[in-house]
């Protein structure tokens, strides 16, 4: 296959073949990136790809929608698959290889070992996913030894996932430095995310209550409200607004620890946001989003407003 610069993009399928491309190319002292994901690429996931290639000489995308992340009943069976345009968008940027496993080569027939991340791995989306992180710590890890980069690169739209990776490779001793890319949004605000592609024109629209809700605390911030409850009832006003929405957790937590935090507000605070989406059709869709808030000094917030 051609990227279009002239150089080859290469589909790997197997672990035994990825980690002897990884090594011929450590030993030709190349330095390779990661970007893992499941598909159905969109420009956050190319954000990615871009930050990738500012770290390393080669980019490898791998596109394995991980079975042990989904709970009995989620989206598995209808997650987005769009492989032939997720390829053209790797060869439009220049990736180097794609890795594009099944299930029976990510997990063995009789596997049995897991990696798990504790505490981190228990609110927010742990609470109503209580298996998600420890699947994708486990593909994560299974990912980096068949890959072996030097860098992995994953997006902060899933805030917690890369706080469970960072401690993951910290943990472990994984010699893999992890890079974190801000959320990619749509112009109106809505974040990106392969799940958008089941949401309906009004459902849509009402899906920016999240994001709404973020800006909704930052500019109460900025206008030197810093008490948690008064902060968390304008987030549920505009979480309100979207009447097919059901609340799965709106929480401020201690970026780093993922910790409650305390009362009032005087650090950067995660604010992390989850809501359930009803379409027409009765299906459901999960929508997450999160800012680190910036508390302003105190007695700053006025006068910064000043011309
Ligand atoms: P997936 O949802 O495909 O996301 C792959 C990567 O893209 C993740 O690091 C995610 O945070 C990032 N991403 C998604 N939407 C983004 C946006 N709008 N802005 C910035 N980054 C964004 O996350 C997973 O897959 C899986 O859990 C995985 C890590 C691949 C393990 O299976």
């Amino acid at each position: 296959m051609s990227t279009g610069t002239g150089n080859p993009m290469d589909v790997i399928e197997s672990v035994s073949g990825l980690q002897s491309r990884a090594d011929a190319y450590r030993s030709a002292g190349r330095r390779i990136a990661l970007v893992p994901t499941m598909g159905a690429l969109h420009e956050g996931h190319l954000a990615l790809v871009r930050e990738a290639k500012r770290h390393a000489d080669g980019v490898w995308v791998s596109i394995f929608v991980n079975p042990t992340q989904f709970g009995a009943g989620e989206d598995l069976s209808r997650y987005p698959r769009t492989l032939e345009a997720d390829l053209a968008h790797c060869r439009a940027e220049g990736v180097d290889a794609v890795f594009l496993p099944d299930a029976a080569e990510m997990y063995p027939p009789g596997s049995q070992t897991w990696v798990e991340v504790n505490e981190l791995a228990k609110p927010l989306c742990g609470k109503s996913r209580p298996e998600h992180f420890r699947g994708v710590a486990t593909v994560v890890s299974k990912l980096f030894l068949a890959a072996k980069p030097h860098v992995a690169v994953f997006g902060e739209k899933d805030f917690q996932q890369l706080a469970v990776i960072r401690r993951m490779v910290v943990d472990l001793g994984f010699d893999v430095r992890v890079v974190g890319v801000p959320i990619v949004r749509e112009s109106d605000g809505l974040a990106l995310s392969s799940r958008n592609q089941h949401l309906d024109a009004s459902t849509r629209s009402q899906a920016l209550s999240l994001s709404r809700a973020l800006d909704s605390a930052q500019r109460a911030l900025d206008a030197g409200i810093r008490a948690v409850p008064a902060l968390l009832h304008l987030v549920a006003v505009e979480l309100d607004k979207a009447p097919a929405g059901r609340i799965d957790y709106a929480e401020l937590r201690d970026p780093d620890s993922l910790k409650p935090v305390g009362n009032p507000l005087d650090a950067p605070t995660l604010l992390a946001l989850a809501v359930v989406f009803m379409l027409p059709d009765g299906r459901e869709v999960r929508l997450i989003d999160n800012r680190v808030l910036k508390p302003q000094p105190p007695g700053s917030a006025f006068s910064e407003k000043q011309p």
